[in-house]
């Protein structure tokens, strides 16, 4: 195209905001130059709605091509019309221009929209957007919506979807007499949360309530409601449509229940609501095959980008078959009373992508933001009390041997934030489980004492990780005071509890070191503490393994807030940051302790946990069932050497498991057994063959045990590692 072509097309079609951002713009007028150019060269179809025009012309300059599906909204009302308004007017006695807008409504969308629920341009306050206009005026088969937050997406497509509802007639074949049976259209809703869902239809359902007319024409729902809840949202008219509603993000429930019901559904309208953060996999494994089945089927999805590069990305910029609306935050009518406000509680980051609608890199960031949006569920705080509760919710396969952890964070403004985080594993996965926050105002080393207490009894938890930072001295006070009550006669249940806290609660210096031990060689690894909490927590959400209720979003935030700062000059280790102060990080910091508290007790990191992410078939010689001490197990090995007759001096390293003592060597060799770690006379003979073998092959190994108890664990998991307290101390290098 030429550049002077493209000059125009910029200039006229599209408009750029106070920020700088380019984006369609709404009103457009194309000038005439461009109309004859796109007739000749790409026969523009010029009898049609002015939008129908814009949308063409973009295509063609986005593309080169337009493959886009549509009917074309027609220009103006068809000949004859007048006549029509005049009769209409004189047989029902209206006047003509209600006359006219009857006859306009039974051909233009945003007509009858604006007859049936009262929208008026002269209406400052209830008035439909000129870009909301022409997304209910679109008669695409694949229209995808890129807009800011509370631009009015979800509203301008309830609209549409009401206008479907009452207007679409699928041919359903003939009845008994011959005549052909018109049914309404099957419309289904997909939102990746509960809220967005339940918005939606409460919206639906108070445009509708405008309407007395409309309104008889529901046969769902009880009382007051126009729809169903059970087993999904459900709206159902008289001429046989319905609107359902499903929720994707239990798609990832993990035992892949939910978003089943979404399965094999067919549909002649789909809406995705905030696509971008519906999974990847619900789209392809419920959407594609709706789609595939029924291509007719039409295809209406909106969303805000949340920073990653997936379908909806795919479908905005590089699918030449949808029409793609691309419009920032800042197109809304009343931005100038909101914009401030906006900005205030925004990183520069999120700011471009939430409000502008930029597809932006998060290059920054620490924690992805598809991490992020894929760790939000369905569930709230208050709901992980119950465990039978918090199974079925989150489909979870077993609470039981669930290992919790408390993270305690505290600053001078920010208040002290206390993170719960429960690690199950049978599901191998981590969910967040309580979040406190104890404001600044209240801060006294009391206070914060009750409430560690509280949760303490509340949660029994494993381990409780707390920031050194400001908390020394009162970190030694709760201790002290836990030791003293150890004495005391009739202890409540609570008291009880409280006596542990002296053994769970560690307190942990950011900037001092730690050790870790290499599970595999054994080896030491040093890192330092902030270090380890970040990548550990990077780990974990990474791999998708971390849950937290979706209305937390303060922990989102400081999620997002997270960057790299810069990199250290000499080691090229990252200095972590925060991009908006405000936002802060505090929260974080109390689910990264509580995190990494567990993993540094309970993983195989921690040298405390029996070895059970390798392959455990050591060629050790053959060992009876009973228990035999260390100093048997030294004897048998030097007399067996000795028959060898091994040249040379022979050094034998006596193995002490545990603390050294030979009843905790006598315990964890039990657990070994236990746990099928330690052979026995039935499994020796089974692996006899191997135990021969000179060389065994590591592959096979991995083969073998794949799976099984002996075999390889994902590193993020956990298991219980041998209490600490109660064979004297274990050292923590980070203390
Ligand atoms: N044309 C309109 N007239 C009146 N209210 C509107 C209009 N468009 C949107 N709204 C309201 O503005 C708010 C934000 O709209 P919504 O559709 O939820 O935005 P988005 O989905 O883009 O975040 C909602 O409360 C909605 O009811
Ligand atoms: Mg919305």
């Amino acid at each position: 195209m030429h550049p002077k072509l493209r000059k125009l097309i910029e200039k006229h079609l599209y408009t750029t905001n106070e920020y700088g951002v380019e984006h369609q713009d709404p009103s457009a007028k194309v000038p005439d130059e461009l109309l004859t150019y796109f007739k000749r060269e790409h026969s523009l179809k010029t009898d049609v709605h002015k939008t129908c025009i814009t949308c063409q012309i973009r295509q063609f300059q986005k593309y080169g091509s337009n493959r886009i599906k549509c009917s074309y909204i027609p220009r103006k009302l068809p000949d004859g019309a007048a006549s029509k308004i005049a009769e209409i007017s004189k047989s029902t006695n209206i006047p003509k221009e209600q006359a006219t807008k009857i006859l306009k409504a039974s051909i233009d969308p945003v007509a009858w929209t604006e007859l049936m629920f009262g929208f008026s341009d002269k209406d400052p306050k209830w008035f439909l957007r000129n870009y909301q206009k022409e997304q209910i005026r679109c008669t695409s088969k694949r229209l995808v919506v890129r807009e800011g937050r509370r631009s009015g997406k979800t509203f301008a497509i309830a609209l549409k979807l009401i206008y479907y509802a009452f207007n679409t007639k699928l041919d359903r074949g003939r009845d008994a007499q011959g005549n052909t049976v018109y049914m309404g259209p099957a419309i289904m809703i997909v939102t990746p949360y509960q809220a967005q869902l339940t918005n939606i239809f409460e919206e639906m359902e108070k445009l509708v309530k405008r309407n007395v007319e409309l309104k008889s024409e529901i046969t769902s729902g009880t009382g007051d409601s126009l729809y169903i809840k059970t087993p999904t949202y459900k709206m159902v008219f008289r001429n046989g449509c319905t609107i359902q509603g499903f929720v994707s993000g239990i798609g990832i429930r993990s035992d892949g229940s939910g978003g089943g019901t979404m399965r094999g559904q067919s549909a002649s309208i789909v809406y995705l609501d905030e696509m971008d953060m519906i999974p990847e996999e619900v789209l392809d494994k419920v959407i594609n095959p709706i789609l595939a089945t029924t291509p007719e089927t039409i295809l209406i999805a909106t969303s805000t980008p949340i920073g990653k590069k997936g379908k909806f990305h795919e479908w905005c910029s590089n699918r030449d078959d949808f029409r793609e609306d691309f419009l920032p935050s800042s197109v809304i009518p009343h931005w100038e009373e909101i914009k401030e406000e906006v900005l205030r509680d925004s990183t520069q980051e999120s700011f471009m992508a939430e409000y502008m609608a930029v597809f932006v890199e998060d290059l920054k960031g620490v924690f992805k933001k598809e991490w992020v949006y894929n760790a939000r569920l369905d569930y709230t705080y208050d709901e992980t009390y119950n465990d039978g509760h918090l199974k079925r919710k989150l489909g979870l396969k077993s609470t039981s041997n669930c290992i919790k952890a408390i993270g305690i964070d505290w600053n001078k403004n920010a208040g002290t934030e206390f993170y719960v985080v429960g690690f199950y594993p049978q599901d191998r996965i981590w969910i967040g489980l309580d979040a406190v926050n104890v404001p600044h105002s209240e801060f006294s080393a009391k206070r914060w004492i009750r409430e560690l207490v509280d949760l303490n009894h509340k949660w029994k938890p494993d381990h409780i990780y707390a920031d050194e930072g400001y908390g020394h001295t009162i970190i030694e006070d709760i201790k002290y005071q836990s030791y003293t009550l150890r004495a005391k006669k009739d202890k409540t249940p609570k008291e009880e509890e409280t006596v542990l806290i002296a053994d769970r609660l560690v307190s942990f210096n950011f900037s001092s070191n730690i050790k870790l031990k290499d599970p595999i060689t054994n080896a030491d690894i040093k890192k330092s503490g902030k270090h380890f909490l970040v990548e550990n927590a990077v780990r974990i959400l990474q791999d998708g393994l971390f849950k937290f209720p979706v209305d937390d979003l303060i922990l989102k935030d400081q999620f997002f807030n997270y960057i790299v700062e810069k990199r250290n000059k000499q080691t090229n280790k990252p200095v972590y940051g925060k991009q908006n102060e405000k936002v802060g990080d505090h929260r974080l910091d109390a689910f990264m302790l509580a995190l990494g508290g567990l993993v540094l007790e309970e993983s195989i990191y921690s040298g405390n946990q029996m070895t059970p992410s390798m392959p455990t078939f050591h060629k050790i010689e053959a060992l009876k069932v009973a228990y035999r001490s260390p100093n048997d197990e030294i004897k048998s090995l030097y007399d067996q050497k000795k028959q060898q007759a091994n040249p040379g001096a022979l050094n034998i390293l006596k193995i002490m498991r545990g603390g050294g003592s030979e009843e905790e060597d006598r315990m964890i060799k039990e657990k070994y057994k236990q746990q099928g770690l330690w052979p026995d006379d039935r499994k020796r003979s089974r692996s006899r063959s191997i135990n021969k073998e000179e060389e065994f092959s590591l592959l096979e190994g991995i083969n073998t045990y794949q799976g099984t108890q002996q075999g390889m664990q994902p590193i993020s998991e956990l298991k219980h590692a041998p209490k600490r307290g109660r064979f004297g101390r274990k050292k923590r290098s980070w203390r």
